[in-house]
């Protein structure tokens, strides 16, 4: 589908701040982008999607809607676990119990993995964008690596303490933010919207 997508203000419909912050980093600065940690008077919206990109386009557009005017971009994403059937997939922020700390969640991991010899695992995120309430497109990204047994590092957010990426000794939070944000599912992700905004700019231009 093609879309006029005009200047590069973007709302990221999150109030995750960590994510707002790797996003921005991503991004760089050929984009504006504003999250909705200042819109206080927002319905909730039920993630009841069974995918994340289900969950992404739920939250775009519900966002979208609100905000017609606005090019809007919804990240889900989380983290799938081999020997747990690819839990705690899209209930990653909520695995421990409704609105749980990443160290809740994080405990109740290592404790499910307790002796696990199976300990891969892969981190997947969805970006929705959406215009005027509609679907424009879905990109993925995702990065395979493994489940260590005790967290490590202090950098990033969520799962980053207890995962290694592939090619690497460290967990995420122990590597510098842009070495992260250079092989994540999410940095994956965000240079193919880069590319894909530089593609439908150019296809404007002519
Ligand atoms: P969402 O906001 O519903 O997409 O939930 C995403 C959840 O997945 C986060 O709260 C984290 O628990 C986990 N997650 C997603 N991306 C990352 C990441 O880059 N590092 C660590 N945890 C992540």
């Amino acid at each position: 589908m093609t879309a006029n997508l005009g200047a590069m203000d973007l709302l990221l419909a999150t109030r995750n701040q960590h994510k707002t912050r790797e996003f921005a980093q991503l991004l760089g600065p050929n984009f504006t982008l504003r999250d909705l940690t200042s819109e206080h008077d927002l319905p909730e919206i039920q993630e009841t999607g069974r995918t994340f990109e289900e969950n992404a386009v739920i939250k775009a557009i519900a966002i979208s809607k609100i905000f017609p005017d606005q090019i809007v971009i919804a990240d889900d994403s989380g983290l799938e676990v081999k020997s747990l059937g690819g839990a705690p997939g899209i209930f990653s922020a909520r695995y421990a119990e409704e609105n749980a700390s990443d160290r809740r969640n994080v405990e109740k991991l290592l404790c499910e993995l307790q002796g696990a010899p199976e300990r891969s695992a892969r981190f997947r995120c969805v970006i929705a964008l959406v215009k005027n309430g509609e679907l424009i497109t879905t990109i993925a990204g995702e990065i395979a690596g493994k489940i260590t047994k005790s967290p490590r590092g202090e950098n990033g957010f969520g799962y980053d303490p207890i995962f290694i990426p592939e090619g690497f000794e460290e967990t995420f939070a122990e590597l510098p933010s842009d070495t992260k944000n250079a092989i994540s599912h999410r940095g994956k992700a965000v240079a193919e919207l880069v590319r894909y905004f530089n593609t439908a700019r150019r296809s404007a231009r002519k």
